[in-house]
């Protein structure tokens, strides 16, 4: 058997970072930011706090959360703040790859395994010896290969593809998935065995929408960012482009908010990014987001506004229920017709004028 143990350095390449968020290393002294993670909102910190429990172990952890919330970001602080820091951290997209690929990808291949494998190839396990190794999308592998990994989780063992000799390795396994995992499982597309392996740390990263009070440091955080990066004197953003940004629903999450900042600043390059200087859709009143509960964050909250807002949108979710057939509406909220109208006058309610949104956070004050 080839033990690939902690110090067999043939292996181990602590410069291993393959792909584009290798440049935002993480910095501990950025303002409300945990290893380049950066959020002040409950759940954020939240995050935090599990991360710097579960960083110094071995176990496996799994990250979930949709597109573009941080999920490799979270593995690569996982990694930094591990004892495994100067060893390789190593990511796979297994949802990139080709199935017949991915399985030399990960596990490398002898010399003649199949047509075109000229040399014997380490795979990302063996480069990870040490270190890390980051599954990602492990939610898009196939069943095929999900009983070799779990091999792999079990014994810490493989063999390259066509070879004979097992091969021992020491790495950490943090794997991502934008998917339900759980979900997955039931409907047979995932195998339960595997999803019990991975799931023995869950990390969930919360929605843009969930945490909007990290949206203004977002925004400060990449504004001072990309005016480094490019030369750019862009020197802040007004209200009322922040209160869109803000209101935004955010489906591509902090990818979508960094690439807005990035094209305004390159394009802007001084002065103020103004709501004239945001995309189109994001002005639209349907992206709009009206939000029905409530956290508290450590800023507080103006208990006032939020009720209101909190009217708002029950009045709206009752309007839209029933069609905006009035008398219906305010059947639903136990109100009469003239009081309905009135507060739709006093919200300048109108039809499809927002989303809904099932989190409110208290919106940060402009001082
Ligand atoms: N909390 C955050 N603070 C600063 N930047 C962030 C944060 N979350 C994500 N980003 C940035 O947003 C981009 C997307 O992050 P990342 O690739 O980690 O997301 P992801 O969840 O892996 O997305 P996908 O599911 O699409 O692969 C990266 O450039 C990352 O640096
Ligand atoms: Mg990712």
């Amino acid at each position: 058997m080839l033990n690939l143990a902690y110090n067999n350095s043939t292996v181990v390449n602590p410069g291993l970072y393959t792909n584009n968020l290798a440049d935002e290393t993480p910095k501990k002294e950025e303002p409300h930011s945990y290893m380049g993670i950066i959020g002040r909102s409950d759940k954020m910190e939240q995050v935090f706090r599990l991360i710097d429990k579960i960083s110094d172990s071995d176990s496996t952890i799994l990250i979930s959360g949709k597109s573009g919330t941080g999920k490799e970001l979270a593995a690569r602080a996982i990694h930094q703040s591990s004892h495994r820091r100067n060893r390789p951290f190593v990511p796979i997209n297994c949802g990139a790859i080709p199935e017949n690929l991915l399985e030399s990808e990960l596990f490398g291949h002898v010399r003649g395994a199949f047509t075109g494998a000229t040399t014997q190839k380490s795979g990302k396990f063996e480069q990870a010896n040490g270190g890390t190794i980051f599954l990602d999308e492990i939610g898009d592998m196939s069943p095929d290969l999900q009983v070799k990994v779990l091999r792999v989780l079990e014994e810490r063992e493989f063999e390259r593809v066509g070879g004979a000799k097992s091969i021992k390795v020491d790495v950490r396994i943090v794997a991502a998935t934008h998917r339900n995992l759980a979900d997955e499982v039931k409907k047979g597309n995932f195998r339960e065995d595997l999803f019990y392996r991975l799931y023995v740390i869950p990390v969930t990263l919360p929605s843009l929408n969930e945490r909007s009070s990290d949206i203004p440091l977002l925004v400060d955080y990449y504004i001072k960012k990309f005016n480094q990066h490019n030369n750019g004197n862009v020197e802040g953003i007004t209200d009322d482009a922040m209160d869109f940004m803000v209101k935004y629903s955010w489906p591509g999450n902090v990818r979508e908010l960094k690439n807005i900042i990035e094209r305004v600043v390159v394009i802007k390059g001084e002065g103020r990014i103004m709501s004239s200087d945001l995309p189109d859709n994001m002005k639209t009143k349907e992206d709009k987001v009206i939000r029905t509960s409530i956290e508290i964050s450590k800023e507080g909250i103006c208990l006032n506004s939020a009720v209101n807002e909190f009217e708002k949108a029950l009045i709206f979710q009752s309007l839209e229920k029933t069609k905006w057939v009035k008398n219906k509406a305010a059947k639903l909220l136990h109100l009469n017709r003239t009081t309905l109208v009135e507060k739709i006058k006093r919200h300048h309610l109108k039809p499809h004028q927002f989303h809904q949104c099932s989190i409110f956070e208290s919106q940060p004050s402009s001082n």
